[in-house]
């Protein structure tokens, strides 16, 4: 075994710094500051071989509280054999984790704390590309945003779905499922007993959620993104292929170490507008638009909510599975998977879009089958729902706009007008929403406030109203819902969101009473109340505390959250993590 006397060990004069030379601790002397770094490294056995290596950071999100990423440690055996076959240096570190239902208030509120650790982690540490592996809801948004803010070449790995399990001969997935069945209970159709066996049973694997909620829908668009190795969306979390597109994640890193492009050359406006499209092809999760509108924002790009919903009217949803359809993500990879979607979408996606794979579009999407099961991906003259699975709502209720997901929504309800049942908040809700004395009817209109950005705070998934009992009890199992929040990618109803400006910044949403009249026409595109001019404009005249004052707040993170968050249509950023607008922005 060699010693490698005759490796560098000290700064090259010139050229842009590499491997261990990047990022340099700061003592005032840069041949101190590598002599000292390589020092600590050799102590665990490291060579000065291995240390002039390529080095690939790979950001993990490991937690015992994130079962979602429970296959962490097979994924990360697997892309470190990628890389040192590919002769470079695998060098991981713990991120943030965030899972939904360990979060609280709620995922959301961590997903920008998340991406400052990426961000900052990857800037700190020597390193010439860096693998993102996340899955859970928040965690490749964040994930995204933080590499688009640090600039390096970059390629997300998703943990990968799960299984389904079976109640009494029925496929089971989380979490479209989960609410099913809970609202069965809620309505008195199921025992405690019977509710308990499917609880044993909705989530079958670790992996993420087996539907195409959010943590599915992030990770087909981090493929139609191009940030993602084609073919690397939909294995599900504890299969071969999925430890194959590990190993493949590796070796490709390596070669954009060396040769590939900045972030900032694959996420470009090209492709965002085809991450849109594939977004609507999917009847894919509403969290994605804000999502999306983040990451676009770490690049100084803008989502513009209009220019989605027309490409929502050129759209149709392709993808047949739950909320919007009835498969689950394994038939999804069965049938061909992102490639054959976008093979699908071929005529409405920019082709000359860059992957890190080194193909453009056109390239990766002519290297791939048609779909196997044209149940599942259905042929573009045979959709599922004939428009985009997302419409945008605008009105004297919502002048920021608001969203609804049609393709999830009862049709008979998306022209509706009903009176207004106004909760002022999550505690309001709680306490009254099962109360036999409520006042409400099939017909009403379900609104919700102070569940935005900064009201709650974390706009959380609560838009999705839960029936009030007695109305489920009587076999009501849908509503038109209104709120200012969010709604899990899972869910499903008549539901409008996103409201904005939110009710807890004096938006319109503020000024709705019980009693008062709401229109909904998703075919012209409206939401309404109506009221007079005058008397909204009285209305929003009222003061209401800011936001620090309505959650009693002095400091921390919640502070700085409650300051900087921005509102949904710019992706719920904090506003000094927002890039300038880059020189060649067009709004997506
Ligand atoms: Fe993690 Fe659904 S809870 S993906």
């Amino acid at each position: 075994m060699s010693n490698n006397d005759d490796k560098e060990t000290t700064i090259p004069s010139s050229g842009p710094a590499k491997g261990m030379r990047k990022a340099l601790t700061s003592y005032g002397d840069e041949g101190f500051s590598l002599f000292l770094r390589k020092a600590f490294l050799k102590g665990a056995g490291y060579t000065d071989d291995a240390l002039d290596r390529p080095i690939i950071g790979i950001a993990g999100a490991a937690s015992a509280y994130n079962p979602c990423h429970g296959n962490m440690p097979e994924l990360l055996a697997a892309v470190k054999r990628g890389i040192m076959l590919a002769g470079g240096l695998p060098m991981d570190f713990p991120t943030i984790s965030i899972h939904e239902s360990f979060a609280t208030p709620t995922s959301m509120y961590l997903r920008n704390l998340m991406s400052m650790d990426v961000e900052e982690m990857i800037k700190a540490q020597p390193m010439d590309a860096i693998i993102l592996i996340g899955g859970c809801d928040k965690t490749i948004p964040a994930q995204l945003m933080g590499a688009a803010s640090a600039g390096i070449p970059t390629i997300q790995l998703a943990t990968g779905a799960m299984l389904t399990g079976s109640y009494k001969g029925t496929r089971l997935g989380a979490c479209t499922d989960c609410r099913s069945y809970w609202g069965k209970f809620r309505a008195g159709e199921m025992s405690e007993q019977e509710v308990g066996v499917v609880n044993n049973q909705l989530v079958a694997s670790v992996g993420t959620c087996s539907v195409m909620g959010t943590a599915s829908t992030m990770a087909c668009l981090a493929e139609a993104l191009g940030i993602m190795l084609p073919g690397g969306a939909t294995p599900p979390a504890v299969t071969a292929d999925r430890m194959r597109t590990a190993e493949q994640t590796g070796t490709r890193a390596v070669e954009l170490a060396k040769f590939g492009e900045g972030i900032d050359k694959i996420l470009t406006y090209k492709a965002f507008e085809n991450a849109m499209r594939v977004l609507l092809a999917l009847g894919g999760s509403t969290n994605g638009i804000v999502h999306l509108a983040a990451i676009a924002g770490r690049l100084g790009l803008t989502v513009d909510l209009d220019r989605l919903d027309q490409m929502g009217r050129e759209t149709p949803v392709l993808v047949n599975l739950k909320p919007t359809g009835q498969f689950y993500m394994e038939d999804f990879h069965k049938a061909g998977g992102m490639p054959a979607l976008l093979r699908e979408l071929r005529p409405l996606l920019h082709l000359d879009a860059l992957s890190v794979s080194g193909q453009n579009m056109g390239d990766i999407i002519d290297q791939y089958d048609d779909s196997y099961n044209t149940e599942v991906i259905r042929p573009f003259d045979r959709p599922i729902y004939a428009q985009g699975g997302v419409a945008v709502l605008r009105g004297n209720l919502a002048p920021g706009g608001a969203i609804i997901k049609q393709s999830a929504a009862t049709p008979s309800l998306m022209e509706h007008e009903g009176r207004a049942v106004v909760f002022d908040g999550m505690e309001d809700l709680v306490s009254r929403l099962d109360d036999e004395n409520l006042d409400v009817n099939a017909d009403d209109v379900l609104v919700l406030k102070n569940i935005g950005p900064k009201g709650a705070p974390g706009m959380p998934e609560a838009g999705y109203i839960p029936i009030p009992k007695k109305l489920a009890a009587a076999g009501v199992k849908d509503m038109v819902r209104i709120s200012d929040g969010r709604m899990s990618g899972t869910a499903f109803g008549t539901i409008v969101l996103h409201v904005t400006p939110e009710a807890a910044l004096g938006g319109p949403l503020m000024c709705v009473r019980t009693g008062d009249r709401v229109r909904l026409s998703v075919s012209e595109r409206i939401i309404d109340l109506l009221i007079s001019p005058a008397e909204l404009a009285s209305r929003q005249a009222e003061t209401i505390p800011t936001a620090l004052e309505r959650h009693g707040v002095t400091r921390g993170y919640k502070r700085l959250f409650l300051q900087t968050v921005l509102q949904a249509d710019k992706g719920a950023d904090f506003d000094f993590l927002v890039a300038s607008p880059a020189s060649s922005n067009k709004s997506i």
